[in-house]
Formats: C-alpha cells, sequence, structure tokens
C-alpha cells in the first residue's frame, strides 16, 4: 500500500477532516466508546481503503455512523423497535441491525454482501460536528489493525495505523471505552456484541425479552472465540493468584501492578480496559493475568473482550 502522510486534525478544524472524507480519503475520529476508522460509506473505493488500512477480512461489515435520524431512515427499514430503541439510546453506544432498503446508497462493502446495515449515532461532540457537516454516512470500524487492541486515545490509532491514513482528529481520551452494544433486529431481537448499554437496558426499553447470541460474551470457552482485541502479551483470566514472571492486571482490592478499578467500579474498568492494554504492552508485559470480573450487566461486555483477547491467536495453531 502506497504511504501516506497522517496528519493530526485538532478538533477546531474538522472542515478539513471533512474534505478529506469528501475525496475519498480515510480519517479516524473520536467517538464516546473507541476511535473510528472513518470513510464515505457511498464510496466503493474508499470503504475498500478501511479493509485495506485494517488488514480485516473483508467478509467482517462495517458499522455506519450518521448525525441524522432522517438519513439513517433512508438507508434501512425502520421499525417501531428501531424507534423505540433510538428515543432511548440515541445519540448514544447502540448499533442497530436492520435491513437495508431497497433504495440504500451504501457502497455493498459495506454490509460485506449481507441485506442488512449496521447504522449508530455516536454523541461524542466531535463525531457529532464532524458527521453533521459532512451529511451523510461514515463507515467506521475502530480505528486499529484488524485483530489488534482498539483505540481509545489518538496516539492508539497512530501506534498501527500511522502511514495508512490521511488523518487522526484529535479528540481527548474515550469515555466509554468499549464499543457499542450491537442489536440485531432483523429478526427476534439479539444482542450480537455486548456493550455498555446492557441487555437489561435494552430489554426494558422493548418490554419484552431479548436474546444474546451464545458466543458472545462465552468467556467460559475462549477456545470458542476468534481471537480480537489482543495484547502482544499472552493473557491469563480470572487470576485468582500471581504466578512469577506475569504482569498483574488487578479488579477491585488486590494487589497488582495495574488496577481496572480499585473500588471494583464496573464503568470505571470498561474506561480503562483497553487504554491498560496498550499500556502493559508498550512496557513489554509477557503474560497479562487478569483479575475475575463480575459477569452481569457491563461485566459482560469486559469480559467478552477479554475472552477475545486470551483466545487463541492465529499463529499458535502453526
Ligand atoms: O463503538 C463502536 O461500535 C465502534 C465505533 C467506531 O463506532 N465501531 C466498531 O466497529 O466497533 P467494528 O467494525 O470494529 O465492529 C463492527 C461489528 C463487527 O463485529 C461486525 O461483524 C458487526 O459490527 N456488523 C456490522 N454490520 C453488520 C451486519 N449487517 N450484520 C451483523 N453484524 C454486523
Ligand atoms: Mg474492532
Amino acid at each position: 500500500m502506497k504511504p501516506t502522510q497522517t496528519r493530526r486534525i485538532t478538533s477546531e478544524h474538522t472542515a478539513d477532516a471533512v474534505s478529506i472524507w469528501r475525496d475519498g480519503g480515510l480519517v479516524a475520529f473520536p467517538t464516546e466508546t473507541v476511535y473510528g476508522l472513518g470513510a464515505d460509506a457511498t464510496n466503493d473505493h474508499a470503504v475498500a481503503r478501511i479493509y485495506e488500512a485494517k488488514g480485516r477480512p473483508s467478509f467482517n461489515p462495517l458499522i455506519v455512523h450518521f448525525a441524522e435520524l432522517d438519513d439513517v431512515k433512508a438507508q434501512v427499514i425502520w421499525s417501531d423497535q428501531a424507534e423505540v430503541l433510538s428515543k432511548a439510546f440515541w445519540p448514544g453506544p447502540l448499533t442497530m441491525v436492520l435491513p437495508l432498503a431497497d433504495g440504500s446508497k451504501m457502497s455493498k462493502l459495506v454490509s460485506a454482501g449481507l441485506p442488512s446495515l449496521a447504522v449508530r449515532m455516536p454523541a461524542h461532540p466531535v463525531a457529532r460536528a464532524l458527521l453533521r457537516d459532512f451529511g451523510g454516512g461514515i463507515a467506521a470500524p475502530s480505528a486499529n489493525r484488524s485483530g489488534q487492541i482498539s483505540p481509545t486515545r489518538s496516539d492508539h490509532v497512530l501506534a498501527t495505523l500511522d502511514g495508512r491514513i490521511e488523518a487522526v482528529v484529535e479528540g481527548g481520551a474515550c469515555d466509554e471505552g468499549l464499543e457499542s452494544t450491537i442489536i440485531g433486529l432483523t429478526d427476534t431481537p439479539t444482542i450480537l456484541r455486548p456493550g455498555t448499554i446492557t441487555r437489561a437496558q435494552i430489554e426494558q426499553v422493548l418490554g419484552q425479552p431479548v436474546a444474546i447470541r451464545e458466543e458472545a460474551g462465552a468467556i467460559s470457552a475462549p477456545g470458542q472465540l476468534a481471537s480480537h482485541y489482543a495484547p502482544n502479551a499472552r493473557m491469563r483470566l480470572n487470576a485468582t493468584d500471581w504466578h512469577d514472571g506475569e504482569t498483574r492486571l488487578g479488579f477491585g482490592d488486590v494487589d497488582c501492578d495495574l488496577n481496572l478499578s480499585s473500588t471494583g467500579d464496573l464503568t470505571e474498568a470498561a474506561a480503562s480496559l483497553f487504554a491498560h492494554l496498550h499500556d502493559l504492552d508498550a512496557k513489554g508485559a509477557k503474560v497479562i493475568a487478569v483479575s475475575p470480573i463480575p459477569d452481569k450487566g457491563l461485566g459482560r461486555a469486559i469480559n467478552d473482550r477479554l475472552g477475545r483477547a486470551a483466545a487463541p491467536r492465529p499463529d499458535d495453531q502453526v
């Protein structure tokens, strides 16, 4: 791939980022969950470049981000369930997978050939300003090389994408720190990826039980999970004691090298998880042993990411 000089754009200069998008370029930008790697969702060439920059298998579809509800509704078949969920959680960290509308202008590469589209309206003020100025859908996976830890600061983006994308817009540290909750609405409502909006919150708003796709959150069987969110270090989960040579990532009132939340607060742990994994990798940790995290509410989303980070890596098989 031809090398690109990656610029840092401050949040006052969003017009520069928008003009790069209009020209088919790639700009990473902050959202309340993680930084996204954005491109014009209607532009086949620009979307193809996302897959190339990430090194992502092209069958893995992308989320499209919007500022305005009317723009979302033009691309998907809207439903009553989508309406109540959007009223309750948008703008915010919820992605809905809906049937693609006949007249959708999205590049076919965005949904990787599926008859559905994942849509989200982020709450981060910089993301909203960018999307409003752009005036359409921006396809954006997390702004990291495929399989690696998601970025919650602009430095994390540059760590793996410098020279592969045109720019990153500065927006400080992401508040939520975990990717959005994804709910599939093409059939019975099903959580496809746990996130900071919990199943209980969604069930309350929909007034009905919601399924969870089985492998999501299956920390008891990391062998079933595709490796993802992986640091360079190996991971040992549910560590109640520490072995020699391990770097200790604690939760709650434990003696450790770095703590996700010394008070046992799951929101704080979610916000710091990826940043702590980045920091421990930078320090050259070989094995990261992680304290048990309660598997309820937001803990379920944290355990989902930890389970994938600990899953066998492709190079383990050779
Ligand atoms: O918080 C987030 O959602 C971040 C920020 C940047 O918005 N984005 C993000 O994107 O996490 P990404 O590409 O890393 O994850 C997208 C997930 C993938 O697991 C993909 O399989 C799923 O969404 N997805 C996208 N379109 C889908 C579809 N049509 N049907 C089912 N799953 C879909
Ligand atoms: Mg990702």
